[in-house]
């Protein structure tokens, strides 16, 4: 059963009766472009074919109530008492984005939230934005609040950061909304300027997930981020009124990278050429270059691992496997990192015989198990046409 009838499925069982809205919302890997956004550097994510789908219908109590299928879980929240809940996490998602919508002056009146999805959770594949974006849609089309997609999609970024406590930056909420079939998405984070970069032909794209999560994650993501912030008030000394690790090239850097620390010079390193590279690999993707997209892939998760200190030894694994193994053009971590997912790039003809030696030597060199699947550049998120038995919405794609 497809991931969208099983949720209205579930709403039925749930609340008795049929959702009048069904939402879903991509997960996305990153192609390169990792640990840039907050740098106001640019990106080149795309959305993948798994998705959050949320089925819901509105109340007039003040009261959310919110299922989750995966998590067998049920709970009851009052719109007048939004606070974070360490114990239960997903509840945090819905919760934060209904604290923005509130935060910003949108009236809310309460609503039933049936969510299942088929993304792998906390594996670096954003399962989190697409939670608060598909909960930021769904909010929006029950209580016909007028918000266009932007502002939609800072205000689940900023329920990520405050509620969540995350401090992220914009793409996976972004490319979650934005995200388009068979295309990358470039982003400049510092404009918001984006455009779409045809996936090239004749690959695969891989996903290899370690089945390592980190719960020191969120505290070293939050660090690395003041290692960035700490590195740009350093150099305003030598480079007056920088605001961001995005308007420092190597060569001005390369003249003052000894007056900082060696750990804040190799995270400065990374942002520098991990900008370069993403520029590099939306021209690649344009000719088509295979070759070279994967070479800037490789590089970017040596910068990562040596530089970024965000890899670990079974991505580093993943990776090593990868390059070893005929037809791969490139491979790297993707998302924040310190455990989650690897992606591979492969001529179509040789996946087979990647999967087969990632299944064999991954659990060889790590003893861990781990999932490989493939994934396609996808759509992001859409308002799913419920069913000829449910009433049917009418409101058209939205304000933007
Ligand atoms: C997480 C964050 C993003 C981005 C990546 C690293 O996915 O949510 O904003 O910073 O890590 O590139």
């Amino acid at each position: 059963m497809d991931l969208v009838t099983e949720t209205i499925r579930q709403y039925r069982r749930c609340y008795g009766k049929d959702p009048i809205l069904v939402v879903t919302a991509p997960g996305r890997v990153n192609l390169i472009g990792e640990h840039t956004d907050y740098n106001d550097g640019f990106v080149l994510p795309v959305a993948i074919d798994r998705h959050i789908c949320i089925a819901s219908a509105p109340r007039n109590d003040h009261i959310i109530k919110l299922h989750s299928v995966d998590f067998q879980s049920s709970v009851t929240v009052p719109l007048s008492n939004l606070t974070p809940n360490d114990q239960i996490r997903w509840v945090d998602y819905p919760k934060g984005v209904a604290d923005q919508f509130l935060k910003r002056g949108y009236s809310l009146t309460g609503a039933n939230f049936c969510i299942k999805g088929n993304i792998p959770i906390a594996a670096g594949l954003s399962s989190s934005a697409a939670l608060e974006v598909a909960s930021a849609i769904t909010f929006r089309q029950l209580h016909q609040l007028q918000i266009g997609n932007l502002d939609l999609i800072k205000l689940a970024e900023k329920a990520e950061m405050e509620f969540v406590g995350v401090n992220c930056g914009i793409m996976d909420q972004l490319i979650c909304v934005l995200g388009k079939k068979d295309h990358a998405l470039f982003l400049d984070c510092k404009t918001l300027e984006y455009r779409y970069v045809p996936f090239p032909e004749g690959i695969d794209l891989v996903i290899c997930d370690t089945g390592i999560r980190r719960e020191l994650a969120r505290s070293a993501y939050n660090k690395r981020r003041e290692e960035c912030v700490e590195a740009v008030r350093q150099l305003t000394t030598y480079r007056h009124g920088l605001t961001s690790l995005r308007d420092i090239s190597s060569e001005e850097f390369e003249k003052v990278q000894q007056k900082l620390s060696p750990i804040l010079r190799r995270r400065v390193l990374h942002v520098i050429s991990e900008n370069e590279r993403v520029l590099r690999t939306s021209e690649a993707m344009k000719k088509n270059d295979v070759e070279l997209l994967g070479k800037l892939m490789i590089d970017s998760h040596m910068s990562l691992r040596n530089n970024y200190e965000v890899s670990s030894k079974e991505l580093d694994t993943i990776v090593d496997i990868a390059v070893e193994t005929a037809g791969v053009f490139g491979a790297r971590m993707t998302g924040a990192g310190f455990g989650g997912c690897a992606i591979c790039i492969v001529a179509k003809e040789k996946t087979e015989e990647l999967v087969e030696r990632l299944n064999t030597e991954y659990p060889n060199r790590t003893s861990h198990s781990f999932a490989v699947f493939l994934t396609k550049p996808a759509n992001g998120s859409a308002v799913v046409k419920p069913q000829e038995s449910l009433t049917p919405i009418t409101v058209a794609n939205l304000f933007s």
